[in-house]
């Protein structure tokens, strides 16, 4: 299957954290937990655009329990790589979440500040269970006020790419992750 191999842009990270295989199994592992907890259950999944478009698809074929899609959207970093603090909804649901059993999927988890404007909003429109996965979690989010059922991978304070994690909208279709080389936002 074609993608960006972690190889073709090697100069532009200072480290490789995962390999595709590694992402794959991962998720395949937690792909296994959702079909247990929500077996019997109507649940809805809840994506965070644009990082978790990649995490949504290889979860959900992953899967063996049926499940409905549905996107969000916020805009809170532009072209930078550390977090400006300053959220907007640029897509949001468009389906009754009352009874319905919610699993948020988020990319990754940095500030914590997406997820806790996402929960917080969601929680009121009357969800039988709301839960959040994420594939990535960095050490402040760790410290959070929201609790993550599901987490991927724990990793280091440092700006990644790859697996649906973007700089300036490039990287996104990087079948690993790696940590972005400083040399790369100089050049910018
Ligand atoms: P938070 O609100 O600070 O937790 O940031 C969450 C969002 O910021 C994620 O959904 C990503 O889109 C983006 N983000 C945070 N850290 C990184 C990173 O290391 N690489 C790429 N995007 C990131």
């Amino acid at each position: 299957m074609g993608a960006v191999e972690i190889e073709d842009v090697r100069d532009d990270l200072t480290t490789i954290l995962y390999q595709p295989t590694q992402i794959e199994r991962r998720v395949r592992e937690l792909a296994a937990e959702i079909d247990r907890d929500y077996d019997g259950q109507d649940l809805l999944i809840v994506g965070v655009l644009n990082g978790a478009v990649m995490a949504v698809a290889d979860l959900t074929r992953a899967m063996t329990i049926d499940c409905e899609m549905q996107w969000v959207a916020f805009s809170s970093y532009g072209d930078g790589t550390t977090s400006s603090g300053v959220l907007r909804i640029l897509k949001d649901l468009n389906v009754d979440l009352t009874g319905r059993h919610v699993l948020i999927v988020e990319d990754i988890i940095d500030t914590g500040l997406t997820l806790s404007y996402l929960v917080q909003n969601l929680r009121h429109r009357g969800p039988a269970s709301l839960e959040v996965l994420t594939v990535f979690r960095k050490p402040a989010a760790r410290q959070g006020q929201v609790a993550v059922k599901y987490v991927g991978f724990d990793i280091e304070d440092e700006f990644v790419v790859g697996y649906g994690l973007d700089y300036a909208g490039r990287y996104r279709n990087l079948n690993g992750l790696g940590v972005l080389s400083p040399a790369v936002y100089r050049r910018s």
